[in-house]
């Protein structure tokens, strides 16, 4: 069990462009993989991209709680008590993202390299992703709403872009106890 140092905004490596994965199977791939969700886990965090933890390598781990995913019913899975199941913790090795019509929306993130701090980004409402798993298997898949922002924000990193980068409104960016404090439950709703 390792868990790995999280790189903070202003650490060289967050602003590198990642380097593909040849070999996704490969153990080196694979311990990595692992390390990174037992991180992810301890952090309490929604995604976590390679760069992240100072390896500069395409490889994104994810998972979503199914309360975050409320608005975005094509990526909500209804159990059959109608309780709603997330996206299990998830990899994707060399992800594309090509967004699919104009459709943008306004929301909140956060960022395990930008602790504290959330602000308002405008992501597509619909992409088409490409990647393979942590098989090796490629996949391809057309992903709405919040779990888009998320696929999103995670590649981002491997461009060596961070969320402020995106954002167009700079004043809706803040400390995220202030934010939840005086903007009540749309701060709450947001977060990455
Ligand atoms: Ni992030």
């Amino acid at each position: 069990m390792a868990m790995l140092k999280i790189a903070r905004m202003g650490h060289p490596i967050l602003r590198q462009v990642a380097l593909p994965v040849p070999d996704p199977k490969s153990l080196e791939i694979q311990g990595l993989i692992r390390d990174m969700m037992e991180t992810l886990e301890d952090c309490g965090g929604i995604g976590l991209a390679a760069p992240q933890v100072h390896v500069s390598l395409r490889v994104v781990v994810y998972g979503i709680p199914g309360e975050r995913l409320t608005e975005e019913h094509e990526d909500r899975a209804e159990m059959p008590q109608g309780i709603p199941q997330g996206i299990p913790m998830s990899v994707l090795i060399n992800p594309r993202i090509e967004p699919l019509g104009e459709g943008f929306s306004l929301g909140f993130e956060a960022c395990l390299s930008v602790p504290g701090l959330m602000g308002q980004v405008p992501r597509w409402n619909h992409i088409r992703l490409s990647a393979q798993d942590g098989a090796g298997e490629f996949l391809e898949r057309e992903v709405h709403g919040f779990h888009a922002r998320v696929l999103q924000h995670e590649c981002d990193h491997l461009d060596g872009i961070l969320y402020p980068q995106r954002m167009i409104d700079l004043t809706t960016l803040a400390f995220a106890e202030e934010a939840r404090r005086f903007a009540g439950q749309a701060a709450e709703d947001g977060g990455v």
